[in-house]
């Protein structure tokens, strides 16, 4: 073995012992399980379960964070290429079947989700859990400027809350939480912290690239899912939206496992690590 090889055989070592790839299979006594940790807030793993069972308790059970403290984590799924949705704003389908599934649990184990205003006003989601069992978190959504329309989707049904700068009113049973405005947008932290106050101690960030990338910038995120399909768009907003780095030794290398769902793959990465 030449010298080269060596280096990419050490790279592939150190690669596999990083980052093994383990396929997650959420069968219903492991959601069950996981569903019932989440009221009870003692979470324990069977040692009956299967490989691919207890994959999908490690994935999922550190969305449940540790006792009463407040808990933030953050979900965006994309194509090989790094997009969440085409130019044109179609962003149906970028997760796999089991992607989306994925996406449902996180929103099931998530006492609120935010989703900022591209998002809200583009997709018009309803932010509900339809394709697992569990309960809907209220609904977040980041529209400082009070562009998203009355009739959004997300604001009927559960709890709602927007998070504004600006003094528009909203419709009735629809909460606000006024945050002011600098050059760099809406204080993550206030709005963090406007959440806990209000009873919400799992925040789940559903995206887009651009409100994620502000909580990270901040250091609020304590994990982050990357689900990835196999599929290439081109063109069409970026995953995540965080400040760049000059040097690759600059950026951030969270401890990271990889799971397999289905097509799809899940990067588990643990920022507070
Ligand atoms: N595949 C997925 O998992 C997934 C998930 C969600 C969304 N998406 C896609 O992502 C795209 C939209 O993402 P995006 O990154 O362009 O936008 P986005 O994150 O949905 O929304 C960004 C906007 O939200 C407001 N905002 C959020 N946080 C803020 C803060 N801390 N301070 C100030 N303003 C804040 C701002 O609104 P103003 O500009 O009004 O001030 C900002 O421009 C859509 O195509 C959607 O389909 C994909």
């Amino acid at each position: 073995m030449n010298q080269h090889e060596r280096i990419q055989a050490d790279d592939r070592s150190a690669a596999s012992a990083d980052m093994p790839v383990a396929a997650a299979t959420v069968t219903d006594r492991v959601w069950d399980a996981l569903l019932a940790a989440r009221s009870s807030g003692t979470a324990r793993a069977s040692t009956v379960w299967s490989a691919g069972e207890r994959a999908a308790w490690e994935l999922y059970a550190p969305l449940l964070g540790q006792g009463d403290r407040p808990f933030v984590f953050a979900q965006i799924g994309q194509s090989l290429d790094g997009r969440v949705a085409t130019v044109d704003g179609d962003a149906a389908d970028v997760s796999g079947t089991e992607g989306l599934k994925h996406l449902h649990r996180c929103r099931a184990l998530a006492d609120c989700v935010i989703v900022g205003a591209n998002t809200a006003i583009q997709d018009n989601p309803r932010l509900t859990v339809r394709l697992v069992k569990g309960d809907n978190p209220a609904r977040v959504v980041i529209d400082p400027r009070g562009r998203l329309g009355d009739d959004a989707a997300l604001m009927t049904g559960e709890r709602c809350l927007v998070v504004q700068a600006c003094e528009r009113e909203r419709p009735p049973g629809v909460e606000t939480l006024k945050v002011a405005s600098s050059a760099d947008g809406l204080d993550p932290v206030s709005i963090v912290t406007g959440l806990i106050e209000r009873g919400f101690r799992r925040v789940m960030i559903e995206g887009g690239g651009i409100t994620i990338g502000h909580f990270m910038d901040a250091d609020l995120v304590d994990r982050l899912h990357v689900g990835i399909s196999p599929l290439i768009i081109g063109a069409g907003p970026p995953g995540l939206t965080t400040n760049p780095v000059s040097l690759l030794a600059q950026a951030k290398r969270p401890r990271a496992h990889v799971y397999g769902l289905g097509g799809d793959i899940v990067i588990d990465c643990d920022l507070k690590a």
